[in-house]
């Protein structure tokens, strides 16, 4: 994968695709469910040569999909759909001489196959993650056409498996792009602060192409610094140099222009310092011992239905999320657009950032754990520059059993090994136990041993128990080790009121966040909390008519972007600790 094509010269495929909505998979086998290689294969985007000749699609005349977009939120018809749908999108492009062009996809979910002027290019599996192909030998001056099948049918080896607390949204949700790079290009790079250092930079850099063994210098011209070295003859160098730099933080998140060049290539990329660490219970930014205000976010766009992909949603909702005090957010349950980690870094939000090994996977597949382990890859490779980026989640809510423990084991191992500068987490469940007219809390969960950082969610009030409860709830750990309360919340319907004991109203929902705050400041190695969540988001498992009508409630601003009473009991929280600091 090409990183930070953001820097690169580059040419949108956005806007109005032709699509093919295709249910029973025509377009791609027969009715012996044999693959199709002749023209009716949809991907040949062939057109009868006379008038005899039986041709049974037609993309120029199937009507229209935005991309990038959901498919779900742009008919009425395919808003519970979930199947193929086929797009086309037509191109010229002039190639520059001696270049190599590859066509870049910020995601599609789920599987994508695609195509180029009627030959495959390849697939990819995982709805959240980037992808690309290179096209250079296929690319024309005229008449090129780009087809994808795009299928978001759920399946039970899959990661995400069947049952998700979310809507599936299908389609090439994020942006397409055509990128042009030199023969020999600067494929990725690594450039951050060592882990546990303020003032040495450490990381690598990888070159891909028939020239691999060059010179390459880092520069930061803002701090006077320049660094040179020579890459191997795989292309790849690593580095490590001191710096005195203006440490990033949510209070001042500085970012420096940082040029990468090698002798063909050159890449700017806006990259900030800081580091991060755990001691005991304590997480540490900078070395300082910090509390992670934080909120949940789902990745729907902020006052349009649909999934978010802009940076405009992305400013609005972290706009939300600082108006509630946040210096932090969890971005759940799957990697979200990479414009929000790039405003995350520009607005001073620190990120937790998760795959979705979510609920119940199939612990035991080999192909699903490398899956799994492809989706993390994808995203350390495309955020692991973002300054924001603190925290890798291998997991939500997920049983705890031999097989589960080695899969997310594999996974930890795999995250620390490929990035040692950030931290790893995942949302644990914790056992209760009744202790008199008290409720201890207990989070013994093995796999916590290996984590930085343990998250867990809790429901109290809601899912189980009364609200009062919660004031006599008591949490302990197995661990020395901090804690995250990864979600808690209630639903609750703006504008519908009541007493505080009324389900549904927002005084319920207002007294449950006073109650669950009241338990938080008596949890001792409680270093940050991400309730559920920002905004009300859609959700299939939500049927309840009148109040949810497909949708989670437990927003603490409405679909509609209002406010909630809960909002500002969590805001005031947040500006008593930002005041105790
Ligand atoms: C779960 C889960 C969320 C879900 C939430 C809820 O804990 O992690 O994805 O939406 O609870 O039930 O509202």
């Amino acid at each position: 994968m090409i990183a930070n094509i953001n820097a690169r010269s580059t040419t949108s495929l956005d806007g109005q695709w032709q699509a093919i909505v295709d249910p029973y998979d025509v377009g791609a086998v027969d009715y012996r469910a044999q693959p199709l290689k002749s023209n009716g294969a949809f991907y040949k985007n062939y057109k009868p040569q006379s008038k005899s000749e039986l041709v049974e699609y037609d993309f120029d005349s199937s009507g229209q999909l935005h991309v990038p977009g959901d498919w779900n939120t742009q008919r009425d018809s395919l808003l519970f759909y979930e199947g193929s749908v086929w797009y086309k999108r037509s191109f010229d492009y002039a190639k520059s001489p001696k270049k190599r062009v590859f066509v870049h996809f910020g995601a599609a979910n789920y599987m994508a196959y695609v195509y180029l002027n009627g030959e495959e290019l390849g697939q990819h599996e995982g709805g959240f993650t980037p992808f690309d192909f290179e096209i250079t030998d296929r690319v024309r001056p005229e008449g090129n056409f780009l087809v994808l099948r795009v299928n978001n049918t759920r399946g039970k080896d899959q990661v995400p498996t069947v049952n998700t607390d979310w809507w599936n949204y299908g389609g090439i949700t994020r942006p397409v792009t055509l990128v042009e790079v030199p023969e020999t290009f600067i494929q990725d790079y690594l450039i951050q602060l060592e882990k546990g250092s303020t003032g040495q930079i450490k990381g690598w850099v990888q070159l891909n192409g028939p020239q691999l063994r060059q010179n390459v210098t880092i520069r930061i011209p803002e701090a006077g610094l320049s660094k040179s070295f020579q890459t191997d003859p795989a292309g790849h160098a690593e580095f490590s140099f001191g710096a005195n730099l203006t440490l990033w933080s949510p209070e001042n998140p500085k970012l420096y222009t940082v040029e990468i060049s090698s002798e063909t290539d050159q890449v700017t990329n806006h990259i900030g310092f800081r580091s991060i660490g755990v001691r005991g219970t304590d997480i540490l930014l900078n070395g300082k011992p910090i509390f992670l205000r934080g909120v949940s976010i789902h990745e729907e766009a902020p006052l349009r239905s649909g999934r978010a992909w802009s940076e405009d949603d992305a400013r609005t909702l972290l706009g939300w999320a600082k108006e509630l005090g946040c210096n932090f957010v969890r971005l759940a349950h799957y990697p979200h657009n990479e414009a929000m980690l790039r405003m995350a870094d520009e607005m001073g939000v620190m990120v937790w950032e998760e795959v979705p090994v979510y609920w119940t996977i199939q612990w035991e597949n080999p192909v699903t754990l490398r899956n799994a382990e492809n989706q993390l890859n994808e995203l350390i490779t495309r955020d692991h520059n973002r300054a924001a980026l603190i925290i890798y989640s291998v997991a939500n809510e997920t049983p705890i059993g031999d097989a589960r423990n080695r899969f997310l084991s594999q996974l930890i191992q795999q995250a620390h090994s490929n990035d040692p500068t950030r931290l790893v987490s995942a949302a644990l469940q914790a056992d209760e136990v009744e202790e008199g007219n008290r409720l201890s809390i207990r989070i013994n969960d093995p796999i916590a041993n290996e984590l930085d950082v343990m998250g867990t969610n809790e429901y109290i009030g809601w899912y189980t128990r009364r609200v009062a409860d919660l004031d006599s709830t008591d949490w302990t750990s197995k661990y020395d080790k901090p804690l995250v309360m990864s979600e808690f919340g209630a639903d609750a319907v703006f504008g519908l009121h009541g007493d505080s004991q009324a389900r549904w109203t927002e005084e319920y929902q207002e007294s449950l966040y006073e109650h669950q705050i009241g338990m938080l400041k008596r949890i001792t190695f409680l270093r940050g909390t991400t309730p559920w969540i920002l905004k009300d988001f859609r959700s299939p498992r939500r049927t309840l008519p009148g109040i949810e009508d497909y949708l989670n409630r437990k927003g603490l601003v409405s679909d509609h972007g209002e406010k909630k009473k809960a909002f500002f009991v969590l805001q005031n929280f947040y500006r008593q600790l930002q005041n105790a600091n």
